[in-house]
């Protein structure tokens, strides 16, 4: 056979394929697998918005799509910037791409060589890492512990950085563990920042409008305006407008960065899907009340799962303020033996003997680059979840 690139040896297969394959397994078995391991909104897309896809085929919007975005799609993501985030950008300073992962992977091939190092606070969304190493970038985990509320401290942010730093990746809301850094925590990084002036920033910040508690978001470009030349924001429909499958995603940031990006995108998929981009305008210039509504939904089930979840002997769990999961630590039961006669030796031996044996489908907590816990999805119908903390309880239970 001909042989693969080098660069892919770098490229570990995601942690949470072992757990896929094993839950697709008991599945074809006839197993009744409950899966909270997506992070994926249950919800459909709203119906004005598969509307405006309609309609832009209808009226011909059937083209080759500019590679950087249709001009009415970048018209409503400035809108939305300027409404939500008090940011500024011009039609030259935002990128359409296939989803916020392609704005990072666009992102990372255009700045990284290898031996660069990218910062990444853990626990993180699985895909920064092994994106950067795609392009012999070196992924650098800079640890967010619970004590601190799973935010980004300043001063392990500047203990991490070295000369060979050329990206800082920020995520909150996070996923997985839902903190949010607010306008303090976001100032003191900036104060990092600004003595390290060769290092680029991407915040991602796709989870914004699932903030809890009254909490709201605040983005980093706004905070510290004077990094705006180096600060990549990075947002999306599909988490706030159940879009997933659409494909869309965006960011703002300075010309030459976006200019670099368009580059790189325009070599490998171009434009994004005229009708999709047709639908994501529609999405973000509607009416606000689609996302309060589900931001509540997911606000009822954070509450429900969390309360049940330190209800039972042998767990933890921190509230988040943000996202759709949840990420109790599983400390308590290590160096244990679970019901079926596995060693629980850490958190991987948990969510397996987990989905054996009471078919409860999670992600551990190394898969985001922190343990020992695991990652529960909470974008599904209030009886799933409960059903499912009725079986982690039963699980936790016969552990001895
Ligand atoms: C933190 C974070 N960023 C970005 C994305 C990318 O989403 P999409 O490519 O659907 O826009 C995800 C998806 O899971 C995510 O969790």
């Amino acid at each position: 056979m001909p042989g693969f690139a080098e660069r892919l040896s770098g490229l570990p297969a995601p942690a949470t394929i072992a757990m896929a394959v094993r839950a697709r397994a008991l599945r074809a078995e006839g197993r009744d697998i409950i899966s909270l391991a997506l992070g994926e909104p249950d919800f459909a897309t709203p119906r004005a918005v598969i509307d405006a896809a309609y309609q832009a085929a209808l009226d011909g919007q059937t083209k080759y799509p500019p590679v950087d975005g249709t001009p009415a799609l970048k018209a409503a993501i400035a809108r939305k910037f300027a409404r939500d985030n008090a940011l500024t950008f011009a039609p030259n300073e935002i990128i359409v791409s296939n989803g916020g992962k392609q704005v990072i992977f666009n992102a990372f091939m255009a700045t990284i060589n290898p031996g660069d190092e990218v910062l990444v606070p853990a626990p993180y969304w699985v895909s920064y890492p092994l994106i950067a190493r795609g392009f012999g970038g070196v992924p650098v985990e800079v640890v967010c512990r619970e004590e601190d509320g799973f935010r980004l401290r300043a001063d392990a942010l500047e203990a991490a950085i070295t000369p060979r730093t050329k990206w800082l990746v920020l995520n909150f809301p996070n996923n997985p563990t839902g903190a949010i850094c607010d306008a303090d925590d976001l100032a003191a990084i900036a104060d990092v920042l600004r003595r390290h002036p060769d290092v680029w920033i991407l915040s991602d910040e796709i989870y914004e409008h699932l903030t809890f508690g009254g909490l709201s978001h605040a983005s980093l470009a706004a905070v510290a305006p004077d990094l705006r030349d180096r600060v990549l924001t990075l947002n999306g429909v599909s988490k706030a407008y159940a879009m997933t499958g659409w494909r869309v995603g965006f960011a703002g940031g300075p010309a030459p960065l976006i200019k670099a990006m368009v580059g790189v995108q325009g070599n490998a998929t171009s434009g994004v899907c005229s009708v999709a981009q047709a639908a994501a305008a529609a999405a973000l210039d509607g009416p606000a009340d689609v996302i309060a509504d589900m931001r509540a939904t997911y606000e009822r089930r954070r509450d429900a799962v969390v309360g049940r979840l330190r209800a039972i002997p042998g767990l933890t769990c921190a509230m988040p303020d943000g996202a759709f999961y949840a990420y109790p630590g599983v400390a308590g039961l290590l160096g244990r033996t679970s019901g079926g006669g596995k060693r629980l030796l850490g958190d991987e031996d948990v969510a397996l003997a987990l989905l054996e044996e009471q078919g409860v489908s999670t992600v551990h907590g190394a898969a985001f680059g922190l343990s020992p816990y695991l990652r529960l999805s909470c974008a599904t119908d209030d009886d799933t979840l409960s059903r499912a903390c009725d079986r982690i309880a039963a699980f936790v239970a016969a552990i001895a």
